[in-house]
């Protein structure tokens, strides 16, 4: 089974950019835990900062892979182009956020990926990566 994780901008920061609401580790070393929790699993990452560079890869990968975790980070608050990828590729897509957005700013309530994936999991912390794809291996059974 194939899974492709991907983060958008400003989570290669993650571990040092405001510990307080999204933690101490970094993406890589979470990752590296992830591949040992899910070896049968042939996961892929790729975060990038620019957002048509993600609606690339949404497309290109949506083909190809047999479930997405997508965290687009602050893009789930402002793009209808990452939402029209998700919704044009049949790659089932969990979305997923560090942070409660709902306990946050009223900006982060908007997501214009929400109505296009699977599901949503919000403020579970990194943990919530794992139960995408708890859930998206369960597809597969
Ligand atoms: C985030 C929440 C977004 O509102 C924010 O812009 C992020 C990260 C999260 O994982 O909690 O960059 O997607």
């Amino acid at each position: 089974m194939k899974i492709a994780v991907i983060n958008g901008p400003n989570l290669n920061l993650l571990g040092v950019r405001e510990p307080e609401i999204y933690g101490r580790e970094s993406f890589e070393d979470y990752l590296n835990g992830l591949k040992a929790r899910f070896p049968e699993i042939e996961l892929t990452y790729y975060q990038s900062n620019i957002e048509g560079e993600m609606v690339d890869y949404i497309q290109k990968t949506g083909f190809e892979v047999d479930g997405i975790v997508l965290n687009p980070a602050s893009y789930t608050h402002t793009s209808v182009a990452i939402g029209d990828a998700v919704a044009a590729v049949p790659a089932p897509v969990v979305e997923v956020h560090i942070s409660n957005v709902h306990a946050r700013e009223e900006f982060r309530k908007l997501s214009h990926v929400s109505a296009q994936v699977s599901g949503t999991i919000t403020g579970l912390g990194l943990k919530g990566y794992e139960l995408a794809i708890l859930y998206l291996q369960s597809l597969k059974k």
